[in-house]
């Protein structure tokens, strides 16, 4: 396991859950619709909280080139989180909930794309393996520290 897979494979976890919604939110009972969104959302958290705290900083002390997408990713971490703040509060019955799921869905799917053809290749060139594989140490043990609270992001507060 390195690093990047490590990502990539959440990447995968969440895609599969925003899928998930696509199918069932237009019959899906107010009571489901909260349990997969509170699942997205820490799915979500989570990986944005290793990415933060071990991977960006690592990819931007590597490969200082990667600065402005480190920079980006921030921010887009910082819409993220203040939309899955936003909907941890709504009642899923309103009829915004379903609007908000999807603009959150839109972003994240073009973060994560972002991510993985832009920059992510880049780093895993210039790290190698083996500090990839350290690197996947550090993040698998971090997700324990992630909060539960997205404003708790470091982003969020950017
Ligand atoms: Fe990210
Ligand atoms: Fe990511």
């Amino acid at each position: 396991m390195d690093g990047i897979v490590l990502l990539k494979e959440d990447h995968k976890t969440v895609k599969r859950l925003f899928r998930e919604f696509e199918k069932v939110k237009g019959s899906a009972t107010p009571k489901a619709k909260r349990k997969l969104v509170d699942q997205i959302c820490s799915e979500l958290v989570t990986h944005s909280f290793i990415e933060e705290t071990i991977f960006y900083p690592a990819a931007r002390e590597g490969v200082p080139d990667t600065a402005d997408h480190v920079l980006e990713s921030v921010e887009e971490h910082h819409v993220m989180a203040w939309l899955l703040s936003e909907l941890q509060h709504l009642d899923p019955a309103d009829e915004t909930f379903d609007a908000k799921v999807t603009v959150l869905i839109e972003n994240t799917r073009h973060h994560m794309e972002e991510e993985e053809k832009e920059w992510f290749p880049q780093v895993r060139h210039v790290l190698g393996r083996n500090r990839l594989v350290e690197l996947a140490e550090e993040m698998a043990a971090g997700k324990s520290a992630a909060p539960a609270d997205p404003l708790a992001l470091t982003s969020a507060a950017t």
